[in-house]
């Protein structure tokens, strides 16, 4: 049990990471490719719904992880600091987030691209900027959380 939770806290940053890189600047990449020409967006569009899929199973992991490592701590739920009760809070929400905002955008923005309809596709891309703008605002306070115990608290 004891080598079972270091390989827990590195799946938990893993997929941490994960969540991170894959949601990066999507409607950098949206805007260039509406401007290549429709084909190019349907692919990016596509690409965005793919990585906003691993995103997903990625924050899930992480509230999977996250909850398994408190369950290991000594005390369990009691016996971690309130900076992990706040992030189990965020991580609901940003999951609730991507549940509600961001898959919808994803298949809103494909199904923009395969109709060629230019107002949904530049409805979509502002809400996929702000979608991840949300989320990883969120996913770097919570990252600051996870190491509030370093520094006392
Ligand atoms: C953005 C999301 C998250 C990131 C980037 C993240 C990252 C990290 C990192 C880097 C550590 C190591 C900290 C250290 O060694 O000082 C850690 C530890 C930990 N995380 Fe997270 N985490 C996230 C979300 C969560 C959530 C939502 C929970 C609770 C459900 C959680 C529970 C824990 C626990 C309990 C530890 C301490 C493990 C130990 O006892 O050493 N994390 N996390």
């Amino acid at each position: 049990m004891d080598s079972f939770k270091p390989i827990l806290l590195m799946v938990h940053v893993a997929v941490a990471a994960i969540a991170f890189g894959v949601s990066l600047a999507p409607s950098g990449t949206l805007k260039r490719a509406r401007a290549l020409g429709w084909d190019a967006f349907k692919a990016a569009a596509t690409d965005f719904k793919r990585r906003d899929g691993m995103a997903a199973i990625a924050g899930f992991l992480i509230l999977i992880t996250g909850l398994g490592l408190i369950l290991m701590a000594p005390g369990g739920f009691r016996g971690v600091g309130p900076a992990y009760h706040a992030a189990l809070g965020l991580v609901l929400i940003m999951n609730v987030i991507g549940g509600f905002v961001t898959r919808p955008t994803a298949s809103k923005l494909v199904a923009a691209a395969e109709a060629r309809d230019d107002a949904a596709a530049t409805a979509g891309i502002k809400r996929a900027a702000m979608g991840a703008g949300i989320l990883q605002l969120l996913w770097t306070v919570t990252l600051v959380l996870m190491f509030l115990h370093r520094f006392g608290q």
